[in-house]
């Protein structure tokens, strides 16, 4: 199959896009759109066999169950059956955090296929805030399905380029709309008996949370909740290494090291291959847009080794040091 990239830097090109987009998901074809968090392989979600052709061309096992993105807040209550005493704190959190990237876990309705669910009785959903997402969800006005456009176990793609690496050849079209905005995937939500549980830690933390109702977080755990939560997952194919302090650090001699860097307060400049900086200006928003882009860059060097500077781990640092320390596990 041929896959085509597509532009959309005029404004006619971004219609035509749009449109095949529309069309494509309308056949049961499954087309790479960009999200506000990484970039989405996305179907109709209630399409059966739609659904298939992404555990197909993503190699993702049947087990993992799929994110359902939906196109207005009304579809909300056609999917999920809301529990009574959760309804309202439910509301208030779409209402702040929707749209945007944002999932909960809530209580299906039959309407929804089990191949979505991996045959659990919740489903994931979300509203996503990207413009060309949204304008196809509401075109097409039906949920869709959409993982992260990698294949199973490997980075998340924050750009057009990225779902090309990962897919090429295996789906009919993806839509080049820049890099994305957030860089790491949603965070992952539990609303149950008036308690937050977080599955995956995301761009709303869980100190935004906490005004909200009492907040959990659920630690990466063999025992399988979501594969998300695996201890490795998002691995590069680098072994990469966690260490606390640049300053004192020198890698092992006569081995090719990258580094992916933090505080910039590197022992021996000349000691490694390759540097990434996270944010020059420490700005965890900004380490955030460029973690998963330095990593497969530095993936790609064919080095020995990935060493990683931890960032502080308060607000969005705990989501990008949850996805370091699955990159560090094997
Ligand atoms: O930002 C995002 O969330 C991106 C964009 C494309 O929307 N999507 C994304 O989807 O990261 P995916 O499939 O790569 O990750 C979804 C995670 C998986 O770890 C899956 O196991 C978990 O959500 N999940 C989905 N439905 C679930 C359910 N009913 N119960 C528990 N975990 C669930
Ligand atoms: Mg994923």
């Amino acid at each position: 199959m041929q896959t085509n990239l597509v532009t959309t830097s005029t404004t006619a090109q971004r219609g035509k896009a749009i449109a095949r987009a529309v069309e494509l998901l309308r056949r049961g074809e499954i087309v790479g759109l960009p999200t506000e968090t990484v970039y989405g392989l996305a179907a109709d979600a209630l399409n059966p066999i739609a659904v298939a052709k992404i555990f197909e061309a993503k190699e993702r096992p049947r087990f993992d169950p799929l994110i359902v993105h939906l196109p207005n807040r009304e579809w909300l209550e056609r999917i999920v059956g809301l529990p009574e005493k959760d309804r309202e704190l439910i509301f208030r959190l779409a209402d702040k955090f929707w749209p945007g990237p944002f999932t909960m876990i809530l209580p299906k309705l039959e309407i929804v296929p089990d191949i979505v669910t991996a045959g659990l009785d919740t489903v994931a959903v979300r509203l996503s805030a990207h413009p060309v997402f949204a304008q196809i969800a509401s075109a097409l006005d039906k949920p869709l399905a959409a993982p992260s456009a990698n294949r199973f176990g490997r980075i998340s793609p924050t750009t057009a380029q990225h779902v090309f690496d990962e897919l090429d050849g295996r789906i009919p079209l993806i839509i080049d709309a820049g890099p994305t905005e957030h860089g790491i995937e949603s965070t992952i939500v539990t609303v149950r008996d008036g308690r937050i549980e977080i599955l995956r830690r995301g761009p709303i933390t869980a100190e935004k949370l906490s005004e909200f109702a009492e907040v959990g977080t659920v630690a990466p755990s063999e025992k399988i909740i979501s594969p998300g939560q695996l201890p490795s997952h998002y691995a590069p194919e680098t072994p990469l290494r966690l260490i606390d302090n640049a300053e004192t650090y020198l890698p092992p001699k006569n081995q090719r090291v990258g580094f992916l860097a933090w505080s910039g307060r590197v022992t021996s400049r000349a000691a490694f291959v390759a540097i990434r900086y996270l944010s020059a200006r420490q700005d965890l928003r900004e380490a955030a847009t460029n973690l998963f882009r330095h990593l497969r860059e530095l993936d790609r060097l064919g080095l020995d080794l990935i060493v990683a500077e931890r960032v502080p781990s308060s607000g969005l640092g705990a989501a990008i040091m949850d996805r370091l320390e699955r990159a560090s596990h094997r």
